[in-house]
C-alpha cells in the first residue's frame, strides 16, 4: 500500500465506509481531513452494522491510530456518544489510538440552530443541509471567530469567544424567530463535557509525520463527495467544506507530496439526498426500485435518497478534480435484475452535445443525459469473490465504466459486507 486518499466521486454516500474500513487492515494510520458528522459512514463486518459520523472508519481494526485533522468540524456531544458506543462494544477508543487536532473547529449549539433557522426561512429554495451546523461552524472559522478544540483548554477564553459569539447570534436567531441561547448556560455545557474531550487533543501533524516515518501507510477518509464541494460541486447546493482529494493535505497537516494514491469511491448508480441539479435522476420505479434494493436511505438523517443512473460525465469530471488512480466501484449487486443498464456518456446542452460539466450557477439543472444502454443480469453476484467469478454481461458493464472514465477499477463491492469486495 501507499499513502491512500479515499474521496466519494458523486454526491456522497458511495460507500466510503465500507472500503476505508477494507482498507484499514493495511494502514497504520486513518485520518478525517474535512466534514463533520453530516456524514454517515457504514462498515458491516459479519452482520454487525456500524454508522461513524465523526470517527474515521479504521477504528474496528484494532493496532490502527485514528486521527480527526483540523480541516473537520466537530461537535463535542457527537464525538462522545460515538466514544461511548465504540467503548461500550468493547473497542479501544483510549487517546493512544484516538486523537482530534487541536485545530479543529469546535460546532457549538448556535451553529446547529443557525442552520436549521436558515433553512426552515429558505422555503422553496433549501439546501436540504443535514441541519448538523455544518456551514455556519466554517463561516465561523473563516471568520476568524470560531471556536477550536485546544481552546476547550482555557475555561476563560471558551466563556470570551461564546459571549462575543452569542451577541451576534442572538440577533440572528431571533429574526428567524428562533429562541437564544444563554451565554452562561452554553458555556456550562461546553465545559461540563471539556474534561472528557481535553485528553484526545493532539499535535495530528506529528502523529502522521512519526507514522511516515516508520515506514507506516495513512488512509486518508474524506466525506460528502466531490459534487458536494464548495469550490467544484454544484454550489449553491453544496457541502461547506473542500472534497476533493487536495484536501486531504491541507484537512491534516501534511504536504501534499504525502498523498500517493487516490482512490475514488463510485457507486454503481447515482444517489443524491437533499436539493441540487441531477441529471440522471429516475423518478420513476426503476428509481424507486434502487432505493430500496440498495436501501438508499441516510444513513445521517434517515431522508430517502434520490436515485438515477451512473454519470460518466460527472465522474471524469471527479477524476480530473482528484487526480484519481483508482477507483473502487460499489453496490454492482444492486442493479441485479434490471432488464437493461444505461450509462449517461454525455449532455446535450443548449442544443450541443458536451462532454463536460457546464460551470455556470445551475446549467447541469438544463442539460439531457445522452445515455448508452448495456445488458441487465439476473445472476446473484453477491458472493462473488473474484473477477473470474462475475458474469460476462457484468463485466462488461464495468469495462465500459473504465473506459469512459479512463481510470483503472481495482475494487468491486458486491455487498454491504467486509468480505463482499473483489479486488482485481
Ligand atoms: P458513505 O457515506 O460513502 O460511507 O456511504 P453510506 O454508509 O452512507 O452508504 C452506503 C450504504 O451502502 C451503506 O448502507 C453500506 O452498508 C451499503 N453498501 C456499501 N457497499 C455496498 C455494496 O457493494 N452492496 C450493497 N448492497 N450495499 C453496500
Ligand atoms: P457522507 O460522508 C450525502 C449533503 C446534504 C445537503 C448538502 C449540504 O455520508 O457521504 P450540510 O449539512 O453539509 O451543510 O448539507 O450536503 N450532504 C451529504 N450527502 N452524504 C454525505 O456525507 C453528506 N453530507 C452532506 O444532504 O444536500
Ligand atoms: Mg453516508
Amino acid at each position: 500500500m501507499a499513502n491512500t486518499v479515499i474521496i466519494g466521486a458523486q454526491w456522497g454516500d458511495e460507500g466510503k465506509g465500507k472500503i476505508v474500513d477494507m482498507l484499514s487492515a493495511r494502514s497504520r494510520a486513518i485520518v478525517r481531513f474535512q466534514g463533520g458528522n453530516n456524514a454517515g459512514h457504514t462498515i458491516k463486518v459479519q452482520g454487525q452494522e456500524t454508522i461513524l459520523h465523526l470517527i474515521p472508519s479504521g477504528i474496528l481494526h484494532e493496532g490502527t491510530i485514528c486521527l480527526i485533522g483540523n480541516g473537520v468540524v466537530l461537535d463535542p456531544h457527537v464525538f462522545l456518544q460515538e466514544v461511548d458506543q465504540l467503548s461500550q462494544r468493547g473497542i479501544d477508543v483510549a487517546p493512544s489510538r484516538l486523537g482530534i487536532s487541536k485545530k479543529t473547529h469546535l460546532i457549538l449549539p448556535y451553529h446547529k440552530s443557525l442552520d436549521q433557522a436558515r433553512e426552515a426561512k429558505r422555503a422553496g429554495r433549501k439546501i436540504g443541509t443535514t441541519g448538523r451546523g455544518i456551514g455556519p461552524c466554517y463561516e465561523d472559522k473563516a471568520a476568524r471567530v470560531g471556536l477550536r478544540a485546544a481552546d476547550l483548554l482555557d475555561a476563560d477564553l471558551v466563556r470570551s469567544k461564546i459571549s462575543h459569539a452569542l451577541e451576534e447570534k442572538n440577533i440572528l436567531l431571533s429574526a428567524y424567530n428562533f429562541e437564544p441561547l444563554d451565554a452562561d448556560a452554553v458555556s456550562d455545557e461546553l465545559l461540563a463535557i471539556a474534561p472528557r474531550i481535553t485528553p484526545y487533543l493532539t499535535e495530528v501533524e506529528d502523529r502522521l509525520q512519526e507514522v511516515q516515518n516508520q515506514g507506516g501507510d495513512i488512509l486518508f477518509e474524506g466525506a460528502q463527495g466531490v459534487h458536494l464541494d464548495i469550490d467544484h460541486g454544484t454550489y449553491p447546493f453544496v457541502t461547506s467544506s473542500n472534497t476533493v482529494a487536495g484536501n486531504a493535505a491541507a484537512g491534516c497537516g501534511l504536504g501534499p507530496s504525502s498523498l500517493t494514491r487516490v482512490v475514488g469511491i463510485v457507486k454503481a448508480y447515482t444517489t443524491r439526498v437533499g436539493s441540487g441539479p441531477f441529471p440522471t435522476e429516475l423518478l420513476d420505479d426503476t428509481g424507486s426500485y434502487l432505493r430500496m434494493e440498495g436501501y438508499e436511505f441516510g444513513a445521517t438523517t434517515g431522508r430517502p435518497r434520490r436515485c438515477g443512473w451512473l454519470d460518466a460525465v460527472i465522474l471524469r469530471e471527479s477524476t480530473r478534480l482528484n487526480g484519481l488512480t483508482d477507483i473502487a466501484l460499489t453496490k454492482l449487486d444492486v442493479l441485479q435484475n434490471l432488464p437493461a443498464l444505461q450509462i449517461c456518456v454525455a449532455y446535450e446542452y443548449q442544443g450541443r452535445r458536451v462532454e463536460y460539466v457546464p460551470q455556470e450557477e445551475g446549467a447541469l439543472g438544463k442539460v439531457t443525459p445522452i445515455y448508452e444502454e448495456l445488458g441487465g443480469f439476473d445472476d446473484d453476484i453477491s458472493a462473488c469473490s473474484a473477477w473470474s467469478d462475475l458474469p460476462e454481461t457484468v463485466r462488461s458493464y464495468v469495462n465500459r465504466i473504465e473506459e469512459l472514465v479512463g481510470v483503472r477499477i481495482s475494487f468491486i463491492s458486491v455487498g454491504p459486507d467486509r468480505r463482499q469486495t473483489i479486488e482485481r
